[in-house]
Parts: C-alpha cells; sequence; structure tokens
C-alpha cells in the first residue's frame, strides 16, 4: 500500500523532504522614515515605526546584521513640499537621496532598494500627475508621469541605490526608466518592476503611515483589477520585454495565484509584498491572542514562497529572522 505517511514520520524525514525552505536571505525590509529627529510609532501597524534618518541608519544596520539582505525606502514627505508635478521627487538633497547615501556609508553591503511613484510627492496622492478631462473626471496622465519617473529614478541612481522599484503601474515606465538610466551611465542599477500590483484595499494601514492616500478618487486606472489575473501574464511578458530585472506581485498571502502564474511566466526573480493589509490581519488576530504568532507569519510566508516568490517583502522581516535562528 502506498503510505505518505512515511515520509512525514520524523521530525528527521521531514526535514530531509521539505521542499521550502525559509531563510532571512529570503526577506526585504520596508521601511519608514521622515524629516523629524523624532521617532514616531505608527498608529495604523503596530509594532512599525517611522524613523528619523538617523535611526533609519540603525535599523538598516541591524536588518543587515540579522542577514537581510535589503531594505526599500518610503519617505513621508512634509505637506509644504507637495505640489501637483511632484516635482520634489528628484531634488538631490531631498529626503530619500539622503537617506540613500546615510545608509549606504554606513552599511555599503546591504542593497538599498527605492520606491519609483510620485504619491508621496504630489499633493493629489496619486502615483502620477493629475489632470482633469472636460468633464470633470480625474485623469492620471501617463507619458507626462512616465518623464518624471525616469528624474526620480535617476535621482536615486546618483544617490548610490542599488534597485529602482517603480510601484506606479504606468505603461511603459520599465523601458523608460531602462532607457534613462544607461543614458546616464548607471547601466550597473536594477528594476524591481511592480508588474502585478492590484488595486487592493489592503493598502490601507500602509497609506495612514505616510499620509500618502489620494485626496481624491482611486487608484483603479492604473492599478489592476483583483478580479484579473490572466492580465497579470499580459503585465509579466511587457515587463520582462521591456528590460525589468525582477518582478513583484502584490499584495501576496491573498494572491498565491497570481505569484505562482507570474513565476510559470518568467524566468526572472519574483519578488512579492506581504503588505500592510496583511501585517495588520497577522498581528491583530495575534494581539488579541487567538492565533500564534510566529506559527501563522511562518506559515504565510512560507506558502508565499512556496506559491513561487524568490524574494518576499514583509514587515515581519526582522521577528522572522529571529524565529529563524532559534
Ligand atoms: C505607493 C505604494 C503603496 C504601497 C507601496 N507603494 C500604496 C499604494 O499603492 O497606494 C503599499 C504597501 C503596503 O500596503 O504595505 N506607490
Amino acid at each position: 500500500m502506498n503510505r505518505p505517511r512515511r515520509n512525514r514520520r520524523t521530525p528527521a524525514i521531514r526535514s530531509m523532504v521539505r521542499e521550502t525552505i525559509l531563510t532571512p536571505a529570503d526577506f526585504i525590509l520596508p521601511v519608514f522614515f521622515h524629516e523629524d529627529a523624532e521617532d514616531t510609532p505608527i498608529a495604523s501597524m503596530p509594532g512599525v515605526t517611522r524613523w528619523s534618518l538617523e535611526s533609519l541608519v540603525k535599523e538598516a544596520g541591524e536588518a543587515h546584521a540579522l542577514g537581510i539582505p535589503a531594505i526599500v525606502l518610503f519617505p513621508k514627505i512634509e505637506e509644504s513640499f507637495k505640489t501637483p508635478d511632484a516635482g520634489e521627487c528628484s531634488n538631490d538633497d531631498g529626503l530619500v537621496p539622503r537617506a540613500i547615501r546615510a545608509i549606504k556609508a554606513a552599511h555599503p553591503t546591504l542593497c538599498v532598494i527605492t520606491d519609483v511613484a510620485l504619491d508621496p510627492y504630489n499633493s493629489d496622492g496619486h502615483d502620477g500627475i493629475v489632470e482633469r478631462d472636460e468633464w470633470g473626471e480625474l485623469e492620471i496622465l501617463n507619458d507626462e508621469t512616465v518623464a518624471v519617473l525616469c528624474e526620480q529614478a535617476l535621482c536615486h541612481a546618483r544617490a548610490g541605490a542599488d534597485i529602482v522599484s517603480p510601484s506606479d503601474m504606468m505603461d511603459g515606465r520599465v523601458a523608460a526608466i531602462r532607457e534613462a538610466l544607461d543614458e546616464e551611465g548607471f547601466t550597473k542599477v536594477s528594476i524591481l518592476s511592480y508588474t502585478a500590483k492590484y488595486a487592493s484595499a489592503f493598502y490601507g494601514p500602509f497609506r495612514g503611515a505616510l499620509d500618502s492616500a489620494p485626496k481624491e478618487g482611486d487608484k483603479k486606472t492604473y492599478q489592476m483589477d483583483p478580479s484579473n489575473s490572466r492580465e497579470a501574464v499580459r503585465e509579466t511578458l511587457l515587463d520582462e520585454a521591456e528590460g525589468a530585472d525582477m518582478l513583484m506581485v502584490k499584495p501576496a498571502g491573498i494572491y498565491l495565484d497570481i505569484i505562482a502564474k507570474v513565476r510559470e511566466t518568467t524566468t526572472l526573480p519574483v519578488a512579492a509584498y506581504q503588505v500592510s493589509g496583511e501585517y495588520l490581519m497577522l498581528k491583530s488576530a495575534a494581539a488579541g491572542g487567538w492565533l500564534d504568532e510566529r506559527k501563522i507569519v511562518l506559515e504565510s510566508l512560507t506558502a508565499i514562497k512556496r506559491a513561487g516568490a524568490d524574494m518576499i517583502l514583509t514587515y515581519f522581516a526582522k521577528q522572522a529572522c529571529g524565529w529563524l535562528a532559534k
């Protein structure tokens, strides 16, 4: 008789047949920071802090020491710097370039990834440049936005970013950013594209963390419809053809089918972003004493990797490293 349970009989045997093993090298830590000298706990994300520049450098070092290879930078930009054209996004003395330089100076071997999108910088809170059409409806201008994204990516590259990560979902931005980087000699800077980024309600806590919610309307004309999966394949093929080095699916845990599909479609590395709302769901279930935090987080991360993710962006990265070390 066939007895699959033989392969589950002892811890030793289970460890031999295990297909998916999490390691700190799988994780990318998203970090929030601001201009203030004080660190601020983020009300919408218990256990997550918005750091001062000085603390950000320290946090980056701690993550690196745990074996986490990369961080992604998410700045909170002061209201007074926000404009309709998001000009501050390519200021070489802005918050992000200063953060990149400080982190790279202190931790040169840590991989620094930057988010390329306009939502922290434009007064409309959208990822692109906003205009009103003749009927008064909001329109997010694609090609005008891509030109600004190229300036933003170049600014990050000049400051020393290893990877730029466009999260805006405009059409054609990967090719345009690649060309802009190459023209300026930044042939070594990689592009991690948010390939299949859905218009998800699970980003709510993140927008609270950065005050970056759209002032009007929603993001459904650029982020993908959660009902669609073939569209993720189409975006994958386009981003690959446009020269992306790595592709991302977002959110992660409730989009495992999309991760698996993207994994099958491309030979490029695939990243998945366990977003703020996923973090909050797991945290609150644990805080209520209803579920075991360590077990549910490691199981969620394992499932994301099993589905096909090579890299996982997660707010649990440091905690997970601690658990894996035990
Ligand atoms: C903005 C951006 C968002 C996230 C990452 N980059 C928010 C959005 O698209 O509205 C969400 C991350 C999270 O929820 O953890 N371009």
